[in-house]
């Protein structure tokens, strides 16, 4: 038995009828670019995420770039954001010409610390990303306090996080990912829990300004067609990314509870070894946040060395991510060096995502565990 770090075919033959046939009407209507579908899955995504607008753009990368142009950032501005993400996270408020300002992370769920922001705070600051890493929310209370206090916006970097929720409550509404700040972002990339065939993405807000304005940035900044009111870029989403992406929308929250139950079975799995490994850290979830599981990640000693007895095992992981954003060659004219961002640093050594998907059976999460257990106790 092998178990792969990820398994799209499975998922797919769950669906393949439907999907043909979404893809077929959209063959016979010669449609290609925006269109009903696209408007369709957009007020799926708004209604879903609990925001006025969303607005389907061709990848999550373009969707943080697109809220920052929004946004007007630029040249001479800076914006907040942890170095343990993504790199689309800072490359996009690079491509705009402002400078990214690292805070660290906290430990326990690899989100921004909030206690460390305020001191990275100048007259130059305009926004905060906070990240919703492995699809956990970041602790958003106070960040969003801070944003508030300071005058500053605040971007959710949602790209892991589609229907995950901060300190949910029956009562209170407006704890979605995407919905608390002031732009949320989102990435169908294929293997996020909503994923496309190929890439794209969709910003949501309840700002009708901005989602204005990110209507037009998406397609040159023209309005009518060939004036042209702004500098924007060529970001649309496909349609046939949005049929395949409404069709595979049915399944998401149970696909999502999957993923949940396959967590609960791992946390379960590795009960007895948690006694034993003061340094293996299981996955914490902060407030009962609704995690959507994108990611299972665990922290180990020797990791490289356990991934190495993985695979060898027929097991895949993945690591998210091995380099800190700070430490990136890209990034050496900001002048950080190793020490500056402990708690990503120790991250980026110490984590290990697990395989995790829908379709993964109780015998390979068995398997997975069994030969971790394994090699701690060679
Ligand atoms: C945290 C984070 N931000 C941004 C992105 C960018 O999304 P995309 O790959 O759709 O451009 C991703 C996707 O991998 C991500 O995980």
């Amino acid at each position: 038995m092998k178990v792969p770090f990820f398994d799209l075919n499975q998922q797919f033959s769950s669906i393949e009828e439907e999907v043909k046939s979404a893809l077929d009407e959209v063959l016979k209507t010669q449609q290609f670019i925006l269109g009903p579908k696209v408007e369709a899955l957009e007020q799926t995504i708004a209604r879903y995420c609990q925001t006025q607008y969303a607005i389907g753009v061709a990848s999550g990368s373009d969707a943080l770039l697109l809220s920052l142009m929004a946004l007007r950032i630029g040249p001479g501005d800076e914006v907040i954001l942890p170095p343990f993400t993504f790199f689309a996270t800072a490359g996009s408020v690079s491509r705009t010409g402002a400078t990214p300002v690292f805070v660290d992370i906290d430990p326990n769920n690899y989100n921004i610390d909030p206690s460390k922001i305020e001191e990275k705070i100048n007259s130059r600051t305009k926004a905060i990303i906070p990240v919703h890493l492995f699809g956990q929310c970041a602790d958003m209370d106070p960040v969003l306090q801070i944003a508030r206090a300071k005058q500053l916006f605040v971007i959710e970097d949602a790209a892991q996080a589609l229907g995950a929720e901060y300190k949910p409550h029956p009562n209170l509404k407006g704890q979605r990912a995407g919905q608390m700040g002031d732009l949320g972002c989102f990435s169908f990339y294929p293997t996020k829990n909503l994923g496309a065939f190929g890439d794209a993405g969709m910003v949501v807000t309840d700002d009708h300004v901005l989602a204005e304005r990110i209507r037009l940035l998406r397609v040159h900044g023209s309005q009518p067609k060939y004036f042209h009111k702004w500098i924007g870029i060529n970001s649309r989403l496909d349609t046939i990314q949005a049929a395949i992406l409404l069709v595979k929308f049915k399944y998401l929250e149970k696909w999502t509870e999957a993923r949940q139950r396959k967590a609960e079975r791992y946390r379960e799995l590795f009960q007895d070894l948690l006694p034993f490994m003061a340094d293996l850290r299981l996955p914490s979830i902060q407030y009962e946040n609704r995690h959507i599981f994108n990611q299972y990640v665990i922290r180990v000693p020797k990791r490289d060395q356990l991934r190495k007895f993985l695979i060898d095992e027929g097991i895949g992981t993945d690591i998210y991510y091995p380099l800190p954003l700070h430490l990136q060659e890209c990034y050496s004219f900001l002048k950080h060096r190793r020490g500056d961002f402990p708690t990503s640093e120790r991250a980026s050594e110490e984590t290990l995502a697990l395989p995790i998907y829908p379709e993964l059976t109780e015998e390979q999460q068995m398997m997975v565990v069994e030969s971790i257990k394994e090699f701690y106790r060679k």
